[in-house]
């Protein structure tokens, strides 16, 4: 018999990067020596002082259901750790923790948004983002960026957006929310304060929600980094989602969490509680030592990516016909690397889209990269410096060798 799948499933992509990551595995295990430029991760092990708390945590019986919103002893260690970061103390009531930031904004997406309402994403986005509202039954709209101010929002193509066109001056009142990730996966880029503050006061003045997606907060390489909250003054609705997986190393023990106002919180407590239950009881002991512990070692691992990412800035600038901008944070580099397509492999096959470079370099020079069109960027890889940089000069070397074949 057939097997019926629900529309659901037809509705939403699958993850790409996780396929690109599942590639370079299948690569490896043939034998082949990938360079993985795809992973989205910090390539360092979680700093011994975090896990050796999860270790006690085994021990001393963690190993049960916790409250399905999280525990109250790292609902605390986040109180303390915001109110430093942003000088605000929340209330325990509006935060939540969920299995990882992805937990997190698919939740929030689905207390917040149905169909019939619009969020606008900012393009390049986040592969997930628009699937988290196509899943809540709501469509994406996507908004332009200017590559060259680290992709903050091109304000015009906003306002042609939410005017259905620059010939209709009512705004469309489908719009419920706006997703904002600064630093951005996947371009890396850093918005000014002012980019933000415009983009509270226009949430404000509309009545939407703003889900500031803030997984990468300690990476911000040029200057201080600002919640998105800590700049509003004028009172938008602004719900923050954070992460443990990037700044702390923990992407395995899937921790994430959300702080926004009670009743939002009570509504994802209760989606969530039919979902996954809690979180994960052993990654949030772990999470309490993150928080409140020793900070070096996240200050070493921010060091690290630095001067890594000057590394790469200069190698792939040194590439024939491709342009890369600084990214202030994220460990992902951005190049544009359209003068590439529309040109001939030997074989004569012409690359049409970054998909088929990407997919090119892998081929040619066991290269994983990830293609900008899978994020909504023509002409764009995204390249992860998350590795050592020795690992991104040979990387970038091969890349060299391979694209001096095209004609
Ligand atoms: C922008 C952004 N938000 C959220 C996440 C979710 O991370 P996690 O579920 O590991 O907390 C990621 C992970 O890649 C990300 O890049």
């Amino acid at each position: 018999m057939p097997i019926s799948l629900s529309g659901l499933v037809d509705k939403i992509k699958p993850s790409f990067t996780l396929q690109m990551t599942a590639r370079a595995a299948a690569l490896r295990a043939k034998g082949v020596d990938v360079i993985n430029f795809g992973v989205g991760e910090p390539d360092f092990n979680t700093p011994s002082h975090i896990i050796k708390a999860g270790q006690k945590a085994i021990e001393d019986g963690y190993t049960k259901y916790t409250p399905g919103s999280g525990m109250l002893e790292l609902k605390e260690a986040i109180q303390t750790k915001v109110k430093n970061v942003t000088g605000t103390l929340y209330n325990t009531k509006q935060i939540i923790v969920s299995n990882g930031g992805k937990q997190s904004l698919s939740v929030a997406c689905q207390a917040l948004f149905e169909e019939g309402d619009k969020v606008i994403i900012f393009s390049p986005y986040w592969v997930s983002f628009p699937e988290f509202v196509r899943l809540s039954g709501a469509e994406p709209l996507l908004v332009d960026t200017l590559p060259s101010e680290q992709f903050e929002p091109n304000f015009d193509d906003l306002n042609k957006k939410i005017m259905g066109g620059y010939d209709f001056k009512k705004i469309d009142s489908s719009i419920k929310g706006v997703i904002i990730n600064s630093p951005s996966n996947p371009t890396g880029g850093v918005w000014s304060d002012q980019a933000i503050t415009k983009m509270l006061e226009i949430s404000k003045a509309n009545n939407w929600i703003v889900i500031s997606d803030e997984t990468y907060e300690e990476l911000v390489y040029d200057r201080e980094f600002t919640a998105i909250d800590s700049l509003n003054t004028i009172g938008a609705e602004v719900l923050t989602i954070r992460s443990m997986s990037k700044t702390y190393a923990m992407t395995g023990w899937r921790i994430g969490y959300t702080i926004a106002d009670e009743a939002i919180v009570k509504a994802m407590s209760k989606i969530q509680g039919q979902t996954t239950s809690c979180p994960n009881a052993i990654g949030q002991k772990a999470s309490v030592a993150a928080l409140l512990g020793d900070p070096q070692p996240v200050l070493d691992m921010k060091n690290k990516f630095q001067e890594r990412r000057q590394v790469m800035f200069d190698a792939l600038n040194a590439l024939d016909g491709v342009t890369c901008d600084m990214p202030g944070g994220a460990f992902y580099m951005f190049p544009d690397f359209s003068s590439y397509l529309n040109k001939a492999t030997k074989d004569g096959k012409i690359l049409r889209d970054t998909f088929d470079l990407s997919d090119y370099i892998l081929d040619t020079a066991s290269v994983v990269t990830v293609a900008g069109d899978g994020f909504g960027a023509k002409g764009y890889l995204r390249l992860s410096f998350a590795t050592s940089s020795e690992i991104i000069k040979a990387g970038i070397k091969r890349i060299e060798e391979s694209l001096k074949e095209l004609k």
